[in-house]
Order: C-alpha cells, then sequence, then structure tokens
C-alpha cells in the first residue's frame, strides 16, 4: 500500500479541519459556535489550541493591526497578507477572510476573482461579505464558484457613514423586519451562515429562529447560534473605547507595556543579558582567537602593520 500522501480532490477540507457540515450539527446539539478574528500566525494557531471553530480574518484589521480609524482602507493585498498568515498558523477552525470595501462592491466577476485569491492564494477556506442588497448577487456568484459565503447584518462597518455612524441596527419595528429580510434574502442567495452585529436581542432571537443557517451574534444577544468577539478587544490589547458588547477576558496592552518597560529598565541598567543569555567559548579557543585578533598574522593590525601604515 502507498504511503504517500493523497493529493486532495478539489473542495476537499485539509486533514483535521472542521468541515463545516459539522456547524449544522452543533445547532442541532445546542452547541454555541465559537468564531473570534485572527489576523497573524500566532494569534492563528492560539485561536486553534483554545478550541475555536471559527476564525474571521476581519476587515477590522484596518483598526486593530492597521492603525486607521476605519476598516474602509484595508485593501486585497493587506488582507492577502493577514489571511495568509492566519492559515499558516491555525490548522482545525475554518478561517474565514473578510472581503475589504472596494473588493465587492464593484461587480460579481470582481467579487468571485477576489474571493478566489482568498482561497487560492490565502488558503482561505469561506469569504465574508457585509450587507444585503447589492450584495446578494454577489453572494450568489462567490457560492456558484464553490465558494462558501458568510453574510454579515446590521451594523456594517463598511456602511457605517450610511448607517449614521457605529450605532445598533434593527431597533425600530420596521428596521428590525428589513433586516429579517435582508438575512432570509442572504440565506436564500447561499449563505452558509450569518453574523448579526449590533442588533437588539428579540430580533437576533426572531432571525435565529427563522433561518435554517447559523446565525453567529456580536452584540446581538445570547440566543444566535454562535458568538465571536474580535481579538485585540476581547484581549485587552485596543487601546480606546470599546463598544457595550465587549467582555475583556484579559488587559494584555497592560501586560506588555509593563513586560517591554521592564526590559527597557533592564537594558539601561546593564541587568540583561546576563551569563545565562550568552554562548560560551572554550578557554584555549578564546586565547587563539585573542592572539589572533591582537597581533596575529592576518588581523587588521598586523596587515596594516606590514603595509608600514603604522
Ligand atoms: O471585521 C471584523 O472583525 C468583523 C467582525 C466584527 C464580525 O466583521
Amino acid at each position: 500500500m502507498s504511503t504517500r500522501p493523497r493529493t486532495p480532490a478539489p473542495g476537499t477540507p485539509a486533514p483535521g479541519k472542521l468541515p463545516i457540515t459539522e456547524l449544522a450539527v452543533l445547532v442541532e446539539r445546542r452547541q454555541p459556535i465559537v468564531m473570534i478574528t485572527a489576523y497573524d500566525a500566532p494569534s492563528g494557531r492560539l485561536a486553534d489550541e483554545a478550541g475555536a471553530d471559527l476564525i474571521l480574518v476581519g476587515d477590522s484589521a484596518a483598526m486593530t493591526v492597521l492603525g486607521h480609524d476605519s476598516t474602509l482602507p484595508a485593501t486585497m493585498e493587506e488582507m492577502l497578507v493577514l489571511t495568509r498568515a492566519v492559515t499558516r498558523g491555525a490548522r482545525r477552525p475554518l478561517v474565514i477572510a473578510d472581503m475589504p470595501f472596494g473588493s465587492f462592491q464593484v461587480s460579481d466577476g470582481a467579487a468571485v476573482e477576489n474571493a478566489i485569491r482568498f482561497v487560492k492564494d490565502a488558503g482561505a477556506d469561506a469569504v465574508k461579505l457585509e450587507g444585503a442588497g447589492p450584495t446578494l448577487t454577489r453572494v450568489r456568484a462567490i457560492v456558484g464558484a464553490g465558494i462558501p459565503v458568510m453574510g454579515h447584518v446590521g451594523l456594517t462597518p463598511q456602511s457605517a457613514t450610511m448607517l449614521g455612524g457605529f450605532k445598533a441596527q434593527g431597533r425600530t419595528a420596521d428596521k428590525a423586519a428589513t433586516l429579517l429580510a435582508d438575512a432570509l434574502a442572504l440565506e436564500e442567495a447561499g449563505c452558509f451562515a450569518i453574523v448579526l452585529e449590533a442588533v437588539p436581542a428579540p430580533v437576533a432571537d426572531e432571525v435565529t429562529r427563522r433561518l435554517h443557517v447559523p446565525t453567529i451574534g456580536i452584540g446581538a444577544g445570547a440566543g444566535t447560534d454562535g458568538q465571536v468577539l474580535v481579538w485585540h478587544d476581547l484581549l485587552g490589547l485596543y487601546d480606546g473605547q470599546s463598544p457595550r458588547f465587549v467582555k475583556r477576558y484579559a488587559d494584555l496592552a497592560g501586560t506588555i507595556r509593563d513586560a517591554v518597560a521592564a526590559y527597557a529598565d533592564d537594558v539601561r541598567e546593564r541587568r540583561f543579558p546576563e551569563e545565562v543569555h550568552t554562548y560560551a567559548m572554550s578557554a584555549e579557543e578564546r586565547a587563539a582567537f585573542e592572539a589572533a585578533a591582537g597581533a596575529g598574522a592576518g588581523s587588521p593590525a598586523a596587515t596594516r602593520e606590514a603595509a608600514g601604515q603604522r
């Protein structure tokens, strides 16, 4: 029998990868789906080791790691680099690449081409697109190309200006009904799951009841099929005000600041490096080196001397 690894057929998940069909099993078992964002190989690996089911390489990277004030400046090239890093680190979780602003708005063709780049060049398992309405034909086109798509309704940061800012959505009966209709339309277009962001819990609960695909909430209450938080928010790595739906599980910004300050003090006070951080050399080699370096043939000093320069 051959021991060579078989080349997986196109569309076959890598060994150990959570099958996308398993999400329905989790919902059936009423076991909440755990999603978190990640933006590099170490965070992808740690999220995997901590048991996340889904990793979103969110365009929130524009704010959390690239220092912008909004998600709009994120480019395809930046998102590809980050997604590639995350897929190198994460094995089991499905990695979903967030399609940045401008990568899917222009045409179905451009949306499919960019989604394919995430899968082929960066190893993503799926992509996420914000909005409904004009996004629906994009979803159909990408799913038609064989790439799973996650939808995203409610507060969609790429259209925050149109929505009047970073505010909760679906808070009136009319707006809630539109949000429900949008989620149903995204499911009908082929989304395998839908993010509900900053939506009142009763609205998210009803959307969750009406959809057959899982809902993943962020600021949408406890009734969705899963939850997502942004890496930097959860770990306390992001300076500035967090939205009310964030729960901080650590203060890594404080831990990192203290650690770097301790290192700076140690360097300035010559407490670092210590003996244990340095490499040894045998006494014999050291003596030979010092003799050669000081006056030996071939040393810079000896060469200069031979040339009569000193
Ligand atoms: O970009 C992102 O991180 C997101 C999540 C907040 C869902 O879209």
